[in-house]
């Protein structure tokens, strides 16, 4: 079993599906289904990477709210270990409303609240140097991080033998391309398409896949939504993985499954292809119900869609 510190953003949402539109004045319409989650790219992650039988470790900053004891709650029940985070009086909890359209479509309504107070402080570096993989979630948000007692952190726990991976949150060119003083201290970075271009300034996934991996990580996995994922590494060239044909009921949280995925193949001596594939069918689980963590029961029956 692999030691996982998850570090970044983390964020309640609440999810309702199906929803077609606001309703007109104030009327009420019954949805199938309300969820509420543990998402972002730290706490997603982390929830996702406990139930493929991970021991993980989450480091955020949450509010000292409901929203926070919700959080709190639903990681402890998977089993995920929240002596990491951190509680602030003076921000909310960082939450999402997501209204879930009939076509899977996900608009929502966010607050970033007390993922912006992150800063390197609230992460014991020996925390990271005992882990066998550190994934960043979510650097764009928490800009705390983007310092170099942090990355010093980074390259010592590396040094000792720990992989250091790391996906973004939020499409806003601004917050993303701030993160590129984290790619020499990352060993694989998983950014989704928008996010990869809005870095290199190439609209080209395979050729933003290249500008990244000449900043220093050995691989780079450009998601890329309903068509699948490029894998780009060093040495081995470019691949295409197309994703699992699934009835999509709600992607939300398929970009944190298919972290908490891949990060468990490279765990388990998997190269970086195989473990991408790992990744896919996460996060084609996820995609089949509603909310970051839909479906996902334990590795087995991750692994049995690729059969
Ligand atoms: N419609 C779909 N059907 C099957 N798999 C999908 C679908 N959409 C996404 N996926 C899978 O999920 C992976 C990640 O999706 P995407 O590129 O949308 O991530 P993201 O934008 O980072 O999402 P997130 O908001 O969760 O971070 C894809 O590489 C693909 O394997
Ligand atoms: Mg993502």
């Amino acid at each position: 079993m692999a030691t996982v510190v998850t570090v970044g953003a983390h964020i309640l949402d609440v999810l309702a599906r199906p929803v077609a539109g606001i309703p007109d004045g104030q009327d009420t319409v019954v949805v199938d289904q309300i969820r509420a989650t543990a998402a972002g790219a730290a706490a997603g992650t982390a929830v996702a990477l406990a139930r493929l039988g991970n021991r993980v470790v989450s480091v955020g900053a949450v509010g000292d709210d409901d929203l926070g004891d919700l959080l709190v709650t639903i990681m402890n029940r998977n089993g995920v270990d929240v002596t990491g985070l951190v509680r602030r009086t003076a921000e909310q909890t960082s939450a999402s409303i997501l209204p879930i359209r009939p076509d899977g479509g996900r608009p929502s309504f966010h607050v970033p609240g007390a993922n912006l107070t992150l800063t390197a402080h609230a992460v014991e570096p020996g925390l990271l140097t005992a882990a066998n993989a550190v994934h960043l979630g979510g650097p764009d948000v928490t800009f705390g991080l983007n310092d170099p007692d942090f990355f010093a952190a980074l390259d010592a726990a590396r040094a000792s033998g720990t992989i250091v991976t790391m996906d973004l949150l939020s499409n806003m060119p601004d917050l993303v391309k701030g993160t590129g003083s984290f790619l020499p201290h990352v060993d694989h970075f998983l950014p989704n398409e928008e996010q990869a271009a809005a870095m290199t300034g190439e609209d080209d996934p395979e050729k933003a896949a290249r500008a990244l991996l000449a900043e220093g990580p050995a691989s780079v996995v450009v998601t890329l939504g309903a068509e699948g994922s490029l894998v780009a590494t060093a040495g081995g060239g470019v691949h295409r993985l197309p994703a699992l044909p699934v009835e999509v009921v709600d992607t939300t949280g398929c970009g944190d499954a298919y972290c908490a995925g891949f990060i468990t193949g490279l765990g388990q001596g998997r190269d970086v292809l195989e473990s991408a594939r790992w990744g896919t069918a996460a996060a084609a689980t996820v995609a089949q119900g509603l909310g970051s963590d839909a479906n996902l029961t334990d590795l087995d029956a991750v692994l049995a869609l690729l059969r």
